[in-house]
């Protein structure tokens, strides 16, 4: 083979090229068949050296062929895993991953917070009898109280007599009903009321309700826990205080205000200028109460609260809307 023939081979880029130079070296019309057809007008001793030199010439072509041949497969195959390759380090998901909701990270920090402090977390039905909302905690029925609430009633039973709960102090019965004292335990969970939703209030919301039964409570000891749980969630530029009120289930009882996290105190419209926020309502667990539920008042005595999850997270984070909360606007909820 010469250096031409070789030079042409390596030089071919591809497969049909390929196969077209294999036909013009080798084929019917080649120089190499030519020749051979030549080989009878030759003497017997050039015959046999014409002879051996073809054979050597076309192995020679075919080998360079050949070799040339496994280059182009390996380059067209190596083209096709390129072209077909996955990138597997891309198929990175691009989910965004959701989180939960303000107002249970708000219950989840309530719930840690008096955890630390010794509580446990008990639950109770949403749907009630009228007994555990309003009997046990000694509201008699007719009694002027009841309208605090604006009770939605479920079609069960008696007329009245089952209810969806209008806060979460009957699930303080439950407790007391279960286990004997000493008690310190908060209930978070939803109620509802025949409310119409504005800015401030919707018909369906949470509480968490606080509980501590034991010898020798004091009113002193229900101020001092508020106050440290208030420093606890909103940060030790945030004080407490206690207003008197009214509940039928304690006594005596009180409103739970905290400094306006939004003036802090100097006063503006969100706090009314009174520099003060009202966050929820607590007392001294009435003997009635303890009396319902078996609990000897002359040998216990006990505080009970209870507030707004929604509410307080809107004061952290100075929202000033509730809606906000129930929209479901992502928006807004990424921001949490
Ligand atoms: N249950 C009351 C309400 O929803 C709030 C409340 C007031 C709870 C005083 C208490 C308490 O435990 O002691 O309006």
């Amino acid at each position: 083979m010469n250096d031409e023939i070789a030079a042409r081979i390596t030089a071919t880029g591809t497969r049909p090229a390929l196969a077209e130079l294999t036909t013009e070296l080798l084929g019917k019309k080649s120089d190499l068949s030519a020749r051979k057809a030549r080989l009878g007008t030759l003497s017997p001793e050039e015959r046999k050296e014409e002879g051996r030199r073809l054979n050597e010439e076309r192995e020679a072509i075919e080998a360079a062929l050949a070799a040339r041949r496994a280059e182009l497969e390996a380059a067209e195959r190596n083209a096709r895993y390129d072209a077909e390759r996955l990138d597997l380090t891309e198929v990175v998901p691009h989910l965004r991953r959701g989180h939960l909701h303000l107002v249970t990270q708000t219950l989840e920090e309530l719930e840690d917070i008096f955890i630390g402090m010794g509580f446990t977390v008990a639950e109770g039905p949403v749907v009630e009898t009228d007994w555990y909302n309003f009997g046990a905690l000694n509201f008699p029925v007719g009694h002027p109280a009841r309208n605090m609430y604006d009770t939605l009633y479920v079609d069960l039973g008696e007329p009245e007599s089952t209810v969806l709960r209008t806060h979460t102090s009957p699930v303080q019965i439950r407790v007391m009903e279960d286990r004997e004292p000493p008690i310190y335990s908060i209930m978070p969970g939803l109620v509802h009321r025949r409310d119409t939703t504005d800015a401030s209030h919707l018909p369906n919301f949470h509480q968490i309700e606080g509980l501590v039964v034991d010898r020798g409570i004091t009113f002193g000891d229900l101020a001092g826990t508020l106050d440290a749980f208030t420093h606890a969630y909103f940060g030790g530029d945030i004080a407490s205080r206690l207003r008197p009120s009214y509940f039928p289930f304690t006594e005596p009882s009180a409103e739970f205000d905290v400094t306006c996290v939004f003036c802090k105190g100097a006063g503006c419209r969100t706090c009314g200028k009174t520099g003060w926020l009202e966050l929820g309502g607590c007392g001294m667990v009435h003997p009635n109460v303890l009396t319902n539920v078996g609990i000897d008042p002359e040998e216990w005595s006990g505080f009970a609260f209870g507030f707004g999850p929604e509410r307080m997270a809107l004061m952290k984070h100075g929202i000033n809307d509730i809606r906000e909360l129930i929209t479901n606007d992502i928006r807004f909820l990424e921001q949490f």
